[in-house]
């Protein structure tokens, strides 16, 4: 059934939307208004993760996901529209992301999102997960496009800048893994547990960053690319290489694989903000964002916090409940476009894969579809 069979018409009224969000593991539900002139306001949001259940398998399993996102879903959102003190009929618009991401997941948040329109007779909002996280920053505080963005995730390092609402420029992106790909792994034969970004972090911190030589990915290269598995096996053969590890190869390890990975993040982004300035030269306030969880690691933000100090730039990173998988940013991105009268029927597909950046993609189909982790 076509539920959108109007032209797009723009609203200028406040608008409240349910976000839906199930494309990796964590399934979450939220509300979201926003005012007429551009104000956000989130009235309830719930997560859920499911580390417990891929924890003994160190990785995200696919179909496990897939279901506990279904077994959860409309539970959350009742709670959210309790939560916000509202029916569904108050509602102007329902938004889920419908790619990309791991298929199965995917159809949770986005089924649930066409049944509840098609009951309750409001428009569907099929939302660009990356849009998304591109737009998570405006949750907390106002900002202004054009903005440089850095998202960092299990399964996504990508560097593009936020040039107005659906028009995103990527600059470049990652050629193997993503960064949280390479913590996640390397944390996995080092035997750390998962999720492995945060364990990998905490051994980190009395380990010594130069005992191991490790590469430096694209290190000195001009270009805003990233590549994370030839660090990624160098680190896996150091540790094979060890016959017995003592603590101190464990943290000396993790130490000089995290200070890697933060100074090729921080090498690529001032590339990328030198090539902002050059194209954006009239503006005053250099914006740039870093989302994605990978973020939660504070050396990786300070490399990055150094890098936008010495290019002028103002970093700005979401809250961490914003900054990983989150409904709110969701439902801010399905509110933006509902607001441009953007809205899709319910034949919209479930994507694997989605680049938001559809010119890039045909140029260069190696970094087209944003590769995925194992989280994706
Ligand atoms: O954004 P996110 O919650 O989910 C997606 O990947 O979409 O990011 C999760 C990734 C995992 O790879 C995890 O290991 C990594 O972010 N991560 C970290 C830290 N916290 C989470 N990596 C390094 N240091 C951390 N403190
Ligand atoms: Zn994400």
């Amino acid at each position: 059934m076509d539920l959108d069979s109007s032209p797009p018409v723009a609203q200028d009224k406040a608008l409240t939307v349910l976000g839906l969000e199930s494309s990796c593991d964590e399934t979450a539900a939220a509300i979201v208004r926003l005012d007429a002139d551009g104000r956000v306001e989130v009235l309830a949001e719930k997560v859920r993760g499911q580390n417990d259940a891929h924890a003994p398998y160190g990785g995200v399993v696919p179909e496990i996901a897939a279901r506990a996102h279904a077994e959860v879903m409309d539970g959350l959102v009742e709670q959210v529209l309790a939560d916000a003190g509202l029916s569904l009929d108050a509602l102007d618009g329902i938004a889920a992301t419908s790619g990309p991401g791991l298929i199965g997941g995917v159809m949770a948040a986005l089924m649930t999102a066409k049944g509840l329109a098609l009951g309750a007779g409001k428009p569907l909002i099929a939302v660009n997960h990356l849009e998304g996280h591109a737009l998570s920053p405006r949750l907390s505080e106002p900002l202004d496009f054009p903005y440089l963005l850095l998202l960092v995730s299990g399964g996504h390092t990508q560097l593009l800048i936020a040039e107005g609402f659906g028009r995103y420029h990527r600059l470049g992106s990652t050629l193997d893994d993503a960064a949280g790909e390479a913590f996640d792994k390397t944390a996995k034969v080092m035997g750390l547990g998962f999720p492995g970004g945060p364990a990998l972090e905490k051994m980190a911190r009395s380990g010594n960053p130069d005992r191991f030589e490790l590469p430096a990915p694209l290190a000195n290269r001009p270009g805003y690319d990233f590549s994370f598995a030839g660090l990624k096996t160098a680190a896996r053969q150091i540790w094979d290489g060890i016959s017995s590890p003592t603590p101190t190869d464990k943290v000396d390890l993790a130490a000089g694989m995290q200070r890697q990975i933060a100074r090729s993040l921080a090498q690529r982004s001032s590339n990328a903000m030198k090539y902002f300035m050059e194209t954006y030269a009239d503006i005053d306030d250099l914006a740039f964002v870093v989302a994605g969880g990978v973020a939660a690691n504070q050396t990786i933000r300070q490399a990055l916090q150094d890098a936008a100090d010495s290019q002028g730039f103002r970093l700005i990173a979401p809250p961490m409940k914003w900054c990983t998988d989150n409904a709110a940013m969701i439902a801010l991105a399905g509110a933006e476009r509902l607001r441009r009268g953007e809205t899709d029927d319910l034949s919209a597909p479930a994507r694997a894969r989605w680049p938001l950046d559809a010119a890039s993609a045909k140029l260069d189909p190696a970094i087209g579809s944003g590769r995925k982790g194992p989280k994706a």
